[in-house]
C-alpha cells in the first residue's frame, strides 16, 4: 500500500507543518519530493537532506504571482511535471468581518486562492497529457465552519472547496484525482504561541469530541493514501481530520 515509487510529488509550504510530514512521508513511501518554501531557510533544506531520494527545494512567495508563475514555469522547462501536487501553502491572520483592511483581504485571496488557481492552470494540461494524477488541497475546517476572528481565512478555504470540486469535475476523464484535506486544530509552528496558552488549549480541546489535537504527520498520513493507487477512485471528496471537530 501506498508505493510511490518513481512519482514526484510538489508540496507547497513543505519547510514546516502539515507540509514538510506530507512531504517526508511520501518520501520514505518512494516519491521524489518537491519540498517548497517562501525562501530558503534551514528547515527547508533539512527537510530536503532528511527526505533524500533526490528531494529537492524550491522557493516562491505565493503572494506575488509572478514568482508562482516563474515556479511553474522552472517545472515545465525542466520537464518536472509533478504525479502529486499538494496544494498546502497558505497564509492565515486573525481578520474578521469588522477588522479586516483590503490590502490583508487581498493578500490572504491571493496567497491561498490564486496561487492554487494558477499553479492547477499551469500543471494541469501538463498532467491531463499522462492521463493520471493526484491533487491534494489542504483546506481548513474552517473553510466550513465558520469562526469570527478568522472570516476572511475562512472564506479563502471555503472558496477552495468550490475550486477543487470544479477541478476533480474536469479532471476526472483524465484519470485525475482532486480532493481536500479539512484539517481542525494541528500543532504546528502555526498555532505553538496560541495553544501554549494553557487555559486556551484546554477550552480548544474541550470543544473537539476527541479531546485533543491532531499531528502533522496524521494529516501527511492522509494525504500519502489519497495520493497512492489504492485511492484511484477517490474524487471530489472533503474529509475532515480534526478529532470529530466538524461535527
Ligand atoms: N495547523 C493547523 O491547525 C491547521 C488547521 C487547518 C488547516 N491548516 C492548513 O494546513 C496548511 C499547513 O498549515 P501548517 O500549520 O502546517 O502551516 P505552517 O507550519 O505555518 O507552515 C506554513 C508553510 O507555508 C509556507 N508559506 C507561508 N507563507 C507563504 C507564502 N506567502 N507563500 C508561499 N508559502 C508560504 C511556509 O514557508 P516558510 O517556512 O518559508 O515560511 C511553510 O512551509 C495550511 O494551508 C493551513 O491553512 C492548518
Amino acid at each position: 500500500m501506498n508505493d510511490l515509487s518513481g512519482k514526484l510529488a510538489l508540496v507547497t509550504g513543505s519547510s514546516r507543518g502539515i507540509g514538510r510530514a506530507a512531504g517526508l512521508i511520501m518520501a520514505s513511501c518512494g516519491a521524489k519530493v518537491l519540498f517548497h518554501g517562501v525562501r530558503e531557510s534551514e528547515k527547508l533544506s533539512s527537510a530536503v537532506a532528511e527526505a533524500g531520494n533526490g528531494a529537492e527545494a524550491l522557493t516562491a512567495d505565493f503572494g506575488n504571482m509572478d514568482e508562482v508563475r516563474a515556479l511553474a514555469d522552472t517545472l515545465k522547462k525542466r520537464s518536472m511535471i509533478p504525479d502529486i501536487l499538494v496544494l498546502n501553502a497558505s497564509v492565515q491572520s486573525y481578520t474578521g468581518l469588522g477588522n479586516f483592511d483590503s490590502e490583508e483581504f487581498c493578500r490572504m485571496f491571493r496567497t491561498n486562492v490564486e496561487s492554487s488557481c494558477i499553479l492547477l492552470q499551469e500543471l494541469l494540461p501538463e498532467m491531463q497529457k499522462r492521463k493520471s494524477g493526484r491533487v491534494i488541497f489542504v483546506g481548513s475546517i474552517n473553510g466550513i465552519k465558520p469562526a469570527s476572528r478568522l472570516a476572511v481565512y475562512g472564506a479563502t478555504k471555503a472558496a477552495l472547496l468550490n475550486v477543487a470540486k470544479t477541478a476533480a469535475m474536469e479532471n476526472a476523464p483524465y484519470g485525475i484525482t482532486v480532493n481536500t484535506i479539512l484539517p481542525g486544530v494541528i500543532e504546528t509552528d502555526r498555532n505553538a504561541a496560541a495553544l501554549s496558552d494553557k487555559e486556551f488549549a484546554d477550552k480548544l480541546k474541550a470543544m473537539i469530541p476527541m479531546h485533543r489535537f491532531g499531528t502533522a504527520e496524521e494529516c501527511g498520513n492522509l494525504i500519502t493514501f489519497l495520493a497512492s493507487d489504492e485511492a484511484a477512485y477517490i474524487t471530489g471528496a472533503e474529509i475532515p481530520i480534526a478529532g470529530g471537530w466538524q461535527l
